[in-house]
């Protein structure tokens, strides 16, 4: 009987990822504009389908990302679907490894599986428990094989930008977690300067862009030509009111958003800055 109903369940579950790949929509690659909601350890269950539905009667081109809390990433592609939404589904952290005895993880595999298409990794939040850019490399190297595009955080310390260290720093990350790395077409980079996370005091577009412009010019260094395409995102208490600011800015292809992400009208208003 015990192992009826498991039969069932599994069953029920395959052909539901099955149905989820099937209808599953792919962003073309290459640079461009993108908004991305990290909704990081927030939004109960219960609200996601109403928020998801709020944000039908705006147009979004492909642009669009959201990362939930792994539990709610396979409910929230069924949503999407169910709404026609065009909006691409990441996830917030992955495991380099493929499989194993890694209790709390998850794979890329494992994302891929349910129609992640991209995932944040090297987040200043993960860096603080230790990630390095070593383990980011390695999550980089793993997510592209198995398809799924890295959004990689770099940015820093308030303490590195008042010692002018700011682009010695962030040519760093990008260069480190990039390492054996070929495939430029997938991957996403986003400044977030630590100090302007969650705080209220986002960089200054120039200041923004001033380091967009190191980050461009280290993966044209590493890369050739193919670092002209990859799209550099800011994030650091984006707002409704400073979005069209960023958005104005030729170097600026993006945004990475927390906190006004979970509003949503702020992240509407958000959106259309970039469309
Ligand atoms: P914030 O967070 O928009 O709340 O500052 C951004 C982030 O952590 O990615």
């Amino acid at each position: 009987m015990i192992q009826s109903v498991e039969c069932y369940v599994k069953n029920i579950v395959r052909e539901k990822v099955n149905e989820l790949l099937k209808n599953n929509h792919s962003i073309d690659y290459g640079r461009r504009k993108l908004v991305i909601a990290n909704w990081k350890m927030n939004l109960p269950h219960e609200d996601i389908t109403q928020f998801l539905k709020l944000i039908t009667d705006i147009e979004i081109q492909d642009s669009v990302v959201i990362c939930p809390p792994y539990p709610y990433l396979l409910s929230i592609k069924g949503v999407i679907e169910d709404l026609s939404l065009k909006i691409a589904l990441g996830a917030q952290n992955v495991h380099w490894e493929e499989k194993g005895a890694y209790t709390g993880e998850v794979s890329a595999t494992m994302l891929e599986n349910i129609g992640c298409e991209f995932v944040i990794v090297g987040h200043s939040e993960r860096r603080m428990s230790g990630e390095t850019n070593e383990m980011i490399n390695r999550k980089v190297v793993e997510a592209l094989s198995k398809g799924i595009q890295p959004i990689i955080c770099v940015g820093e310390t308030k303490q590195e930008r008042e010692l002018e260290l700011t682009n010695q720093v962030v040519k760093k990350q990008v260069t480190e977690t990039l390492a054996e790395v070929n495939d430029f077409s997938r991957i996403v980079i986003a400044y977030e300067p630590i100090w302007a996370i969650g705080t209220g005091e986002s960089a200054t577009p120039e200041q923004a862009v001033e380091v967009h412009k190191v980050i461009r010019t280290t993966l044209e260094e590493i890369s050739g030509n193919m670092g002209k395409n990859v799209p550099i995102l800011y994030g650091g208490s984006v707002k409704a009111s400073n979005a069209r600011k960023f958005g104005a800015m030729e170097a600026i292809d993006g945004v990475l958003v927390g906190g006004a992400s979970l509003v949503v009208d702020d992240f509407k208003s958000i959106i259309q800055a970039f469309v």
